[in-house]
């Protein structure tokens, strides 16, 4: 049974939790998803919530309070969809904004509205709900802080801004949409770095305990391999699915 603490809402966990963060273009959605495919894990983004909080605020003109009101109301939630391409699909408010959510626009939005203290304290019991459900990978930028200070196993992603910027723009690239020069990107990753960095309110920084891996020299395959590694050394009593992934 949930119960509530202060503010925040403490909830039994029912599995396994791994904190994954560390600032954009580092590689984070790309191992998460891998990681949680190989251990059968739940993938749950949570900047995918705060980029759909920065859509909404940007098509109603919001700004302070309201933003903080928007974050309050909407109804998100991650749907899985099955197929040949199986994905986790964002819908808000009952739309699916998945793919409207990537644009380096929404970005610069999200990272906007995740200063507002009243926008994180109304996502915080979701994610802490996502997490709690079973076994689960969260990435984001506070989950070994804030979010799952207690996560059985957190890593923390770098890689140089040169590095990012690159990876960013090969995404950007694949998406189809307009694609900015490498110095805009940089200019528009350095200020976002900055505004995730010193806002007041769970700022984005290393967990003690993280495990930190800079993705830089790695290809995927890599750091996948050494975040499996490092979570058969913290993890016991693994899912069978999990088990097997790690004998592999
Ligand atoms: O991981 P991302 O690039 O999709 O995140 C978009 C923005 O959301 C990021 O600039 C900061 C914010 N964010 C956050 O403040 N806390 C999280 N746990 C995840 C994202």
């Amino acid at each position: 049974m949930a119960r509530e603490s202060g503010n925040s809402m403490v909830i039994p966990k029912q599995g396994h939790v791994i904190a994954i963060d560390g600032p954009a273009g580092t590689g984070k959605s790309s191992a998460t998803r891998r990681l949680a495919e190989r251990l059968g894990f739940v993938h749950v983004d949570t900047g995918a919530l705060y980029r759909a909080i920065g859509l909404l605020a940007l098509e109603g003109r919001a700004e302070g309070d309201q933003v903080s009101e928007i974050a309050r109301s909407a109804h998100l939630e991650f749907r899985r969809i099955e197929g040949k391409n199986p994905a986790n699909r964002i819908f808000v408010n009952g739309r699916d904004v998945t793919d409207q959510i990537r644009t380096p626009e929404i970005s610069m939005a999200a990272s906007r509205v995740s200063a507002i203290p009243a926008v994180r304290l109304a996502l915080l019991s979701l994610q802490r709900r996502l997490g709690c459900a079973g076994n689960s990978i969260l990435e984001g930028r506070d989950i070994g802080t804030v979010i799952f200070p207690d996560a059985d196993v957190k890593f923390f992603l770098t890689a140089s801004i040169d590095v990012r910027v690159k990876r960013r723009l090969l995404e950007l690239q694949g998406s189809g949409g307009v694609i900015p020069s490498f110095d805009e990107l940089k200019s528009q990753m350095i200020e976002r770095d900055r505004g995730d960095s010193s806002r007041a309110v769970a700022p984005l920084s290393k967990a003690e305990d993280a495990i930190e891996i800079d993705t830089g020299p790695l290809t995927l395959d890599q750091v996948v391999q050494r975040m499996l590694e490092k979570v058969r050394g913290c993890l016991d009593g693994l899912p069978q699915s999990g088990v097997a992934a790690l004998k592999k």
